[in-house]
């Protein structure tokens, strides 16, 4: 099957406002062929010979791995910067490394800070560039998102989306973005002063008009959630935030916890979804340091929902890698 709408070579994924709707879809229908062909044992070393620099200086798991197992299912080499081994913004900018890194490879995956400091990247790096998370947006974590989604439901268009929590930082802005563009009912969950920044908004407001999609922001969880096919949080205090917000947070946000009596006021069929990692219960440094300090089992989501049936968060965590897979094989010029 040729995926002929899709042509991305040598383009950046920095955010999804930079994408159609069919764009996106087309990512999404490449991931879904790659991933029957990886479980069929196909190979697709569509991308022989070519070379990827991941730079994180933030930490990582699945958005590491995705690469570096999408890189090597694809033929390439990949090189790990990690948080502290490279000159990057200690003795290098960003500007520079870019030029150095676009010299010796042909695509580069930036996790970091501020948006600007990949789209400055992909400025200068003159080979396509991908956010694997800036605190603004999570674009790659949402094909992932969607592709699940759709595996699960169908369909994208219709679905209605309840994200839970501080939707101001990278993923609730991501999600909006995403549900905009692809005709997803979102619904932001959370007191006024977590809802999304009112330009992006107003911008998300703009794309919803073409999509069809409706764009609610709700202080009532029960309301928020009464007809939510899918329950989205995520971690209430982000990497790089100072471990003093965790208070701030907890007040502001326990009402949002997605525990059993939330998903029992949604439908039948609702599913929970985490982009993980998740602070479900005390098993974890930070959840147990956390948790005893405020007296909780359990922060965003309780252990519970996170183990219930109608938790798909591994199907999206895997799904992390189908995705950027194919986002590394369309920029590239390469399809199957
Ligand atoms: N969801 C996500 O980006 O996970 P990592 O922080 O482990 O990459
Ligand atoms: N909001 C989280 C997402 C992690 C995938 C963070 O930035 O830490």
């Amino acid at each position: 099957m040729e995926n002929t709408i899709l042509n991305l070579k040598g383009k950046s994924f920095l955010k999804l406002l930079d994408f159609s709707k069919e764009e996106i879809s087309a990512l999404i229908d490449l991931a879904e062929l790659l991933k029957t062909q990886k479980k069929a044992g196909i190979p697709h070393r569509i991308c022989e010979g070519k070379q990827i620099a991941l730079i994180f200086e933030k930490t990582s798991t699945r958005t590491r791995c995705a690469f570096e197992v999408a890189a090597h299912d694809l033929g390439m080499t990949a090189t790990y910067l990690d948080p502290d081994a490279s000159q990057i913004g200690k003795k290098e900018s960003i500007a520079d490394t870019a030029r150095v890194l676009g010299r010796m490879y042909d695509s580069i995956e930036y996790r970091g800070f501020g948006q600007e400091i990949v789209e400055e990247l992909a400025d200068k790096a003159g080979v396509p560039v991908y956010n694997g998370l800036t605190n603004e947006f999570h674009p790659t974590q949402i094909l992932a998102d969607f592709l699940t989604i759709r595996e699960h439901f169908g369909t994208l268009e219709g679905i209605n989306f309840v994200y839970m929590g501080d939707a101001r930082y990278n993923m609730g802005n991501s999600l909006m973005v995403g549900c905009a563009k692809m005709g997803i009912n979102f619904t932001a969950c959370a007191p006024k002063e977590y809802f999304p920044d009112e330009e992006l908004v107003a911008k998300c407001q703009e794309i919803a008009k073409e999509s069809g999609a409706t764009l609610k922001f709700e202080t009532d969880p029960k309301k928020a959630v009464k007809d939510a096919h899918v329950i989205y949080t995520d971690v209430w205090v982000s990497m790089g935030e100072p471990a003093e917000v965790w208070k701030e947070r907890i007040d502001a946000l326990l009402p949002y916890q997605v525990n059993k009596a939330l998903m029992e006021s949604a439908r039948e069929d609702t599913v929970f979804m985490h982009c993980l990692p998740a602070f479900h219960d005390l098993n974890t440094g930070v959840g147990k340091q956390v948790g005893e300090q405020f007296g909780l089992d359990a922060l965003e989501v309780t252990d519970e929902v996170f183990e219930s049936e109608a938790s798909i968060v591994f199907d999206e965590a895997e799904n992390r890698m189908h995705t950027i897979k194919a986002v590394i094989a369309a920029t590239l010029g390469k399809n199957v």
